[in-house]
Order: structure tokens, then sequence, then C-alpha cells
């Protein structure tokens, strides 16, 4: 016996095991200071409540009144779930009495929420979309929840949220739920972007892939080929440019997080253009391209409007919309090739007409 201890051959799958989203934020940060502490808390906080919507999906089917709309329509002007409602609840009930989030920003709320027994002292400000893809909802297809955290400037005593108006280069954290055959959460503070399963036998999210890297180039590409009639010429040429050559794919699920986590695995491109009736497009920036466009930056992809970058769009009002063109650099930007084009054709036919 020489004294020394020797862990047992399970010691390599039990520290894996034990990499929790909460560790790992703190292994990321390399601190136990109280910010770090904060981080760790607030997506602790968010992983419970993928865990709280993941359970509500999973048994969707058989609860009385878990699916289907309520009959009302929220302030994009879209008919709403059951289910948007009862994540959007989720969001706001697992950061009651936590001190972290002062105001939370959905899709679901007009205006922002406020947890008074947080206020002032949580100094962050949780911006959510509870559930993506609701159109998928009844259907048992993939949804997902995405997540911005922002830290909050000044006291906001209008309580308007106007500090929330700022490009999305200053997310402290951002990531998404995808409700899938397995519960992943995905999410970056600005560190590289590391994915999680949920382990149901421990009730944890247990870290599965760290530093994911999108690939250069990909063959998806993902757009809802139905507002071809609705499009800019210029995305017209996009679509006819991959109609013609070899080597793509389209993939396109109608949920934006399941579609953007294809494109981050695989490589390739989601688009989201304006359209006549949508010029500024469906997709809403505070908590859905800022977030997205946040990851796909740190994984080494790109994300514009088409012309310009996600992460410096500074919004007017909380909802504002953007076009969206994201995934792996090399599509991006042959995209915006089409864009660049048709605006050189049309400054010239300016200037010489
Ligand atoms: P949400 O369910 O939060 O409103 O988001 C739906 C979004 C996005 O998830 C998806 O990419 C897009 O709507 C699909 O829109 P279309 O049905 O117009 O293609
Ligand atoms: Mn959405
Ligand atoms: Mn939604």
């Amino acid at each position: 016996m020489d004294g020394a201890y020797h862990p047992s051959e399970a010691a390599h799958a039990l520290d894996r095991d034990c990499t929790t989203l909460s560790r790992h934020v703190l292994q990321q940060l390399q601190s136990f200071g109280p910010e770090a502490q904060d981080l760790s808390a607030l997506m602790n906080r968010i992983a419970l409540a993928g865990k709280l919507i993941a359970r509500r999906l999973t048994n969707a089917g058989l609860l009385e009144a878990a699916l289907g709309f309520t009959g009302e329509t929220n302030v994009q002007g879209e008919a709403v779930k059951k289910m948007d409602v009862f994540a959007n609840d989720v969001f706001i009930s697992v950061f009651k009495q936590s001190g972290l989030v002062c105001r939370l920003a959905s899709e679901e709320m007009e205006n922002p929420y406020y947890i008074p027994e947080n206020c002032p002292i949580g100094r962050y400000t949780l911006l959510y979309d509870p559930i993506d893809g609701s159109s998928n909802v009844d259907i048992n297809l993939n949804v997902g929840s995405i997540f911005s955290i922002r830290r909050q400037e000044g006291d906001d005593l209008d309580q308007t949220g106007a500090d929330l108006l700022q490009h999305g280069r200053g997310q402290l954290a951002a990531g998404y739920i995808l409700y899938g055959p397995s519960t992943v959460l995905v999410y970056s503070i600005g560190r590289g972007v590391h994915a999680f399963t949920l382990d149901d036998s421990l009730g944890e999210f247990i870290l599965a892939s760290e530093n994911i890297r999108v690939p250069e180039h990909g063959s998806n590409y993902s757009v809802n080929e139905g507002n071809f009639w609705q499009w800019d010429e210029s995305i017209r040429d996009f679509i006819r440019y991959v109609h013609r050559h070899e080597g793509y794919s389209a993939r396109y699920s109608g949920a934006l997080v399941g579609d953007f986590h294809r494109i981050l695995l695989q490589g390739g491109v989601f688009l989201y253009p304006g359209t006549t009736k949508k010029p500024d497009g469906k997709l809403r920036l505070l908590y859905e391209t800022a977030p997205l466009a946040f990851l796909m930056e740190q994984a080494g992809g790109s994300a514009s409007t088409g012309t310009q970058p996600i992460l410096d769009v500074v919004p007017k009002e909380i909802h504002q919309r953007t076009p969206l063109v994201i995934g792996s650099t090399e599509d991006v930007k042959l995209v915006e090739s089409f864009i660049q084009e048709r605006l050189r054709e049309k400054e010239y036919l300016t200037r010489t007409s």
C-alpha cells in the first residue's frame, strides 16, 4: 500500500456526469467571484425552465388544456398557443425569489415584466422567446426556447426598458433549449459555444460537446420557399443558384431553433428574408436573431440582415424584427453577394436614368 488514493475506473465518467451547466460556467470564467456565481445561478435557473417545459411537452398529448390555442392574439399579432403561455410563465416563475433578474422581456409580453422582490438588486435582464416554432407544438415536432441575458443599465424608473434597446454585442450570455428526441441546451458566455444534454435519470443537463465550430461551408439551405413570390429579386437569385448547382439540400422545419441547430452542427445557411408583407422579416431581434447571431459568431460563423451584421443592429423598440441570414461564413457571404449585386445594379440604373 503506497498510501496514495487511486480513483476507480468510473472516476472519468463520474467527472463527466458532474460537469453540469452551473459548474461549466464557473470553469469557463475561471472565477468563483460574485458575477461568476450570478451567471452560474442564472444558467441554472434557465436549465430548470428547460426541464419544466420539456416535461410539459413530453406529456402534452395526455394533459387537459396543454395543446391548442388560447384564443388570444399576442403583441406580434399572432395566435397564442397554450404552450406559449405556459412556457412564458415558467421563465417568470424560475426567476422569482432569485434576486437575479429584475425584469424579463418576452415575445409573449408587450412590455417588460418586473419581478418586484428582485428589483433593484437583480442587475440582469432575461430576454426570451419561450416557445420558438409554436406551429410545431401540436404536431409533436421539435420546438425550442431562445434566451439572451443582458446586464441592466440604470434604474429603469419609468419601467420602459429603454436600456434594452442596444446592439447585441453587449449580451452577457445567449443560448437556446431544443426540445427534440433529446432535450439539448446550447449556450455561450462569449467563450465558445457548448452543448448540454438533459439526462432524465439525473435531472441534470450534462456537458455533451464543448467549443462547437460551425463548418466553413455546408450543403443545407433553410428557408420557407413558399415566400418566393414575396422576396426581393436578390433572394430569388440565390434560390435559383442553389436550384441549379449540385451539392445543396433544402431543410426547413418551421422552427428556427431546430433549423439553426442543424446549421450549427452541419454547416449551411438559414434565411428569413424580408417579404412584401413583412419587409423587416418575421424574426425578432432581441430574443431571436441577436442571441442566435451571438452564438453563431462564437462558433466561427456569420449572421447578418443581408446587409449589416445582426449584432450591430440597434433596435428602436423591444419587438423589432430583422431579416436574417445566418450560418457558415462562406454561405452567408454567397447570399450577401447576390444582395450586393442587385444593389449595385439599382444604383447604376438610378445613376444612368
Ligand atoms: P415563434 O413560434 O416563436 O413565433 O417563431 C416561429 C418562427 C421561427 O421559429 C420559424 O423559423 C419561423 O417562425 C417560421 O415562419 P414561417 O412559418 O413563416 O416559415
Ligand atoms: Mn420564435
Ligand atoms: Mn415564440
